[in-house]
């Protein structure tokens, strides 16, 4: 028996296991060391604030804050060591240790690097020769590099001597750490208790491969390919639904459409199997970040309480982007990534009738070549209606947030989507269709919500939803109140962040 459990009696006032409290005998409470807290690591390839290309980072460096605010949570963070890291944050990681990581036949280099912020600790796996790229990804040997990565993150806990009661990974790059602890690690007795779940952050990128490749390359035994076949392939995201306890997906409503064909690239029949350990639960966004209050890249400051200054905002954005400053002209906009699940071929179909009316286009994002060109194009064609920037600029997109007045996202599937919620706290009312979260965070006007939404994914139905919402524009009083209500939802983590802790407890049973 250890030294602290010899000489210890009264509980302190924390709450402890009741095995744990009776082998404590004597009064001795700054000896005692009961572990109370419930650990939780999420593992991910990207982390905001430190690297982000998307969505998946937001959620990751604004859902571990959220949940470790409940100090019954030991919430920790593991990413790779990416060059692009930003180097205001890089500066001040500690290097904690270094060990070397067995993947199949290799042995690869590991230093392990921590920074804390917000409450939550976060690791940075590190070993040039993977991570030292420009980007997170697009290599040619992105199965290899993530394999390492998630191999690393098991060694890392017996490093650390922190052994999570659960496991999160998030999205295919984090879907091996799930089958290594399911697999190889969960036969040594200090991993056998983790719990692990899997995230879906979209269902498109599942992290294929050639069958060929599971032992030489992932490391995995040939007994287990069971697991991670499908399609005559290596589907890492399918290895991990078969494997957690449990997953999710980040709204309910892609919940139920990932069951379905059309929204589940060719995953459907596997989620239908495991529907029994499915649930979906809503993103949030950080309401610190993103805050028109105290935003310091908009023009203008406002709140839901006084948002006139909004409409400074919208000035100096026309001005800005050179667009005639017309107070009573709606700018509508788009910030997105011009790929095709964005709903761009509706917008294709019909902006030009839009454009009919006395409205403002703006148009922010990068992607596939063909809308990059066409929405190029067609700001050529409108000037002084249209602009489109072909460029992913952050400053800009908080500006055209606070400047706009409507804001479009017609996706034809969306998991969640952050913008919608964004634009909606900077007073500019969201216009979607009615597909996973998208549904889920907008309610339309006519049912007395906070935003415009259509169902089918037809450019005719988002038409008439544009022209609708352009009639209450007009009306300045059902206008400002429906501005009020978009600004007021309540898109914070607070609901989300019960329901994780609501599923994590489960697990931990
Ligand atoms: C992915 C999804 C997006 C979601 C984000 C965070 O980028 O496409 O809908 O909001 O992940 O979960």
């Amino acid at each position: 028996m250890s030294q602290s459990k010899k000489k210890t009696g009264k509980v302190p006032a924390v709450e402890v296991v009741e095995e744990v409290a009776a082998a404590v005998e004597t009064p001795q409470p700054a000896e005692i060391k009961v572990e109370t807290k419930r650990k939780l690591l999420f593992v991910a390839s990207e982390a905001a604030p430190f690297i982000a290309t998307g969505g998946l980072a937001e959620v990751i460096g604004s859902l571990s804050k959220a949940i470790a605010r409940d100090p019954k949570y030991d919430v920790r963070v593991i990413v790779p060591l990416y060059q692009d890291i930003k180097k205001e944050y890089r500066k001040d990681f500690r290097f904690i240790g270094n060990i070397f990581v067995p993947l199949s036949w290799r042995n690869q280099y590991c230093g392990i690097f921590e920074y804390v912020k917000d409450g939550v600790t976060f690791y940075f796996v590190d070993n040039e020769y993977y991570f030292k790229r420009p980007g997170c990804y697009g290599y040619y040997d992105d199965g290899e590099r993530f394999a390492f990565f998630c191999r690393s993150v098991m060694e890392i806990l017996g490093f650390l001597n922190f052994y999570p009661d659960v496991l999160h990974c998030h999205d295919w790059q984090a879907a091996l750490a799930a089958l290594y602890l399911k697999t190889i690690y969960c036969f040594r007795p200090e991993y056998q208790f983790i719990k692990a779940v899997f995230t879906i952050h979209n269902i498109e990128y599942q992290g294929k491969y050639s069958l060929d490749i599971l032992e030489d390359l992932f490391g995995i035994s040939y007994r287990y390919q069971y697991l991670v076949e499908y399609d005559r392939c290596i589907n890492l995201m399918k290895g991990a639904i078969e494997c957690c306890e449990r997953f999710t997906t980040v709204s309910p409503t892609y919940a139920g459409e990932i069951k379905d064909p059309y929204y589940a690239h060719g995953l459907d029949q596997i989620v239908r199997r495991n529907e029994f350990k499915l649930c979906g639960i809503l993103n949030g966004i950080d309401p610190d970040y993103y805050d028109p209050m105290t935003d310091k890249a908009l023009f203008a400051n406002y709140s839901a309480d006084d948002f006139s200054p909004k409409a400074v905002c919208k000035e100096e954005l026309q001005r800005m982007l050179n667009l005639p400053v017309k107070p009573d002209t709606p700018i509508i906009a788009m910030i997105t990534r011009l790929v095709s699940h964005k709903g761009l071929d509706l917008v294709k179909e019909v902006i030009e009738q839009a454009l009919r009316q006395d409205i403002q286009f703006v148009l922010l994002g990068t992607g596939d070549s063909s809308y990059e060109n066409y929405f190029a194009d067609l700001g050529r064609r409108y000037p002084g209606k249209v602009v489109s920037v072909i460029s992913f600029n952050s400053d800009l997109s908080r500006k055209i947030y606070s400047g706009a007045d409507l804001f479009l996202m017609p996706s034809k599937s969306e998991p969640c989507g952050l913008s919608q919620m964004i634009a909606s706290r900077y007073g500019t009312v969201a216009i979607v269709r009615e597909t996973g979260g998208l549904k889920d965070s907008i309610i339309p006007y006519g049912a007395g919500g906070n935003g415009f939404t259509f169902h089918d994914y037809n450019a005719y139905d988002m038409l008439y939803v544009i022209g609708e919402a352009i009639g209450v524009y007009r009306n300045k009083a059902e206008w400002e109140k429906l501005v009020k209500k978009a600004m007021t939802t309540d898109f914070t983590w607070a609901k989300s962040a019960k329901y994780y802790d609501g599923l994590y407890r489960g697990m931990m049973k």
